[in-house]
Order: C-alpha cells, then structure tokens, then sequence
C-alpha cells in the first residue's frame, strides 16, 4: 500500500482551516502538525492530535515534513516558503505567490536553487468543470475563441474586515479574489498581452478598491472583460456558483462565459451553448449541462496532486512562474487602474 505523504499546515486561518479539512478527506495525505503565531489555533493541533508549533523554524529543526502548506497572510509568504525550500521541503504555497514581484522571483529562485518543488494554491484547476472546459477548448469543440467574460460580484460581511490587512494595499478583492480568476482565464485561454483597468473604493472608503473593471487582450488576440466587487449583493462569482467551499451557499448561477465561433460555454455551472445544424442568431440554440457535483473534490484534489508531486508522480500543475505570471497581470492592471492607459503585461 502507498504510504500516506505528510503533510504540516502553516497558518490555520480561513484558508488553512480548509487545508486541514482537505488533508483529511485526502487518501493520500495525512496531517503531520500545524503551524501558527497564535496560540488559538493549538486547539486544531489537539483536534487532529498532532504537534503544534509556534513557528516555521521549530518545525524544521524538530520534525521535517514530507511537504507544507504556506497559508500565512500574503507579506509573510516569501520568509515562509523560503525557509522550508532551503530545507529541501516542497511547498504549496497559498495564491498570490507574493504581494511583490521581485519576492516572487526570490521565492522561484529558491526552488530552483533547492531543488525543491513549489506549488501554487490556485485550486480552481483543478476542479472538475475547469478540466471539462479546458478540454473542450483543446479539442476545438468551441472553434475559434473569440471573448470571455467574467464576473466576479460578491459581498463582504464586516466581520471579513477585523483583519486589518484586508484592508490594506494587495488585501483588496482585486488581490484576494480577481487573481484566482486571472489564474484560471489564462490556464483556459493562454497569456495576456495588455491589460486596462478602472477601479473604485468608493462605497467602502478603504485605500483598497472595492470594485474594478478590467479588459484583457490574449495573446491569442481573444477579447476578454472582467467585473469585480466586493459590495455587491448578487449571486455571480466563483465562490457562490461551484459549489466547491461549503461556507459559501450555492446558486445554480455562472460566473464565467467563453465565446466561440461554433459553441460558447458558461460554467461553473455548465452550460454549453449551439446550434444544431446552421450557426445563426435565427435558429434556436441548445444547450447541453453538465454537473457541479464533483467540485466539492477540489481543494481535494489539488492535495492529492501535492502528494504526487511529492512522490514524483506529477509535475507542479500551477507552478511558481504561473503565479508571477498572474503577479505580473496584477501588477499592470493596478498599474492601469491609476490612469485608464492600457498596460503592457
Ligand atoms: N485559495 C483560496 O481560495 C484562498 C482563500 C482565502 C485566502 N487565501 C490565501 O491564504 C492566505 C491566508 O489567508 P486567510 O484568509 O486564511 O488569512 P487569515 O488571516 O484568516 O489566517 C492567517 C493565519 O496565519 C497565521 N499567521 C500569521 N502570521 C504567522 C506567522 N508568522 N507564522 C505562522 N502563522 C502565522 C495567523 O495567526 C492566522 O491563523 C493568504 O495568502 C490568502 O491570499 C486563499
């Protein structure tokens, strides 16, 4: 029987509680000790009855994982993964890579450097219905791509907010949210070239946006659009629509809609749209669905990945040049935000 890969969670907040639950479900992992500044979180370690540590550097001094997951606030994630790379550790590292570019590039350095595997957590590919719709785009089931539009529209409660570094620069939805959504367009649809953005924080007042609005052109020459806010009440973003984190409760909505010359496709909430004999705005168009029920495996899956990255099964399937490519697109499009221009990527 393959022998479980251990695994120690780094920073039991909201992210890393899921990581935790994720571990369990997991049949090739098991929860080696956790990790975390403050001592509340010493009830997981009691809970999963494992070690518990205050600290990176006790873990790696007492007791090496087989891998770790880095779910510590953005600023931290450089001094975090660095540490267990250099210990030859392989990490999976929350999105976004880094709140900065060249601390992304250090952390990337590291893990050549090492020789150490870095993974990072932008789960969304590996969830059912983005390995659908990638596939489909492969096989030309769509024809020639032409636009994509995502929305990403939620509401933040105040309790989100007591954390003071969401409300700080990088901790706004363009960096929390928007970025899981950059990942995904251009695992589906290739790089992007130029990027322009509008962006407000005028409902919350923070010095972090609130609301934006960004163009996208791919290199592919497709067209792109996305809308993001965090104080809007509506159903349409990722998180309300897959189904993939039981604390958000699902619609049977779509967040995300491709257009091709032959079909278009909305999901998560899967939809595939044509028609049957002649393309025509005349003649009626179909759809054919598929379900969401497989996405709840997501955050699953990705550690099941982590393993088999750890067994040398699998390559890294989001890789620390990804999440500089995505740090990058971020980076032009807060960069747009200022002035409106269009921003080479
Ligand atoms: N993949 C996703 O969908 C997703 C969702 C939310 C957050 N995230 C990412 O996960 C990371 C954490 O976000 P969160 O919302 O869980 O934050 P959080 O504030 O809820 O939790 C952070 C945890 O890290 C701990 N911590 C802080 N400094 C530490 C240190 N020096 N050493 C050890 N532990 C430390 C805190 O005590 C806390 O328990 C961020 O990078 C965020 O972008 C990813």
């Amino acid at each position: 029987m393959r022998k479980k890969t251990k695994i120690a969670v780094v920073g039991i907040g909201l992210m890393g509680s899921q990581h935790l639950k994720a571990i369990k479900n997991s049949k090739k992992a098991v929860l080696h000790s956790i990790v975390d500044i403050n001592e509340k979180s010493r009830v997981h370690a009691k809970k999963f009855k494992v070690p518990f540590y205050k600290n990176s550097s006790a873990l790696i001094k007492h007791n090496k994982p087989d891998a770790v997951i880095v779910a510590t606030p953005n600023q931290f994630h450089e001094k975090h993964t660095i540490s267990f790379l250099n210990a030859k550790i392989p990490v999976l590292l929350e999105k976004p890579i880094s709140s900065n570019i060249e601390k992304a590039k250090k952390i990337i350095s590291s893990s050549k450097k090492n020789k150490t595997n870095l993974l990072i957590g932008y789960h969304r590919r590996h969830n059912a219905i983005a390995t659908k719709v990638k596939n489909k785009i492969i096989e030309g089931k769509l024809g020639k791509i032409v636009s994509v539009n995502v929305m990403c529209w939620l509401y933040k409660n105040k309790e989100w907010f007591k954390e003071k570094w969401r409300i700080k620069k990088g901790g706004g939805p363009l960096g929390i949210n928007l970025v899981h959504d950059i990942d995904l367009i251009c695992y589906l649809l290739g790089p992007v070239v130029y990027v322009q953005a509008f962006s407000s924080n005028k409902i919350r007042k923070y010095k972090v946006e609130d609301t934006a609005i960004v163009n996208f052109i791919f290199k592919s020459g497709v067209l792109g659009t996305l809308s993001v806010s965090d104080t809007i009440v509506s159903p349409w973003s990722y998180e309300l629509t897959a189904g993939e984190n039981p604390a958000y409760p699902v619609t049977d909505q779509s967040a995300y809609y491709i257009g091709g010359t032959k079909s278009s496709i909305q999901f998560p909430n899967y939809k595939e749209w044509f028609n049957k004999n002649e393309r025509s705005w005349w003649k009626k168009i179909y759809h054919q669905d598929a379900s969401t029920r497989d996405s709840r495996y997501t955050l699953v899956n990705q550690i099941d990945h982590l393993c088999d990255v750890v067994e040398g099964k699998a390559k890294p399937k989001v890789t620390g040049n990804d999440g500089l490519q995505s740090l990058k697109i971020f980076a032009a499009i807060i960069k747009s935000s200022k002035t409106g221009k269009k921003i080479k990527v």
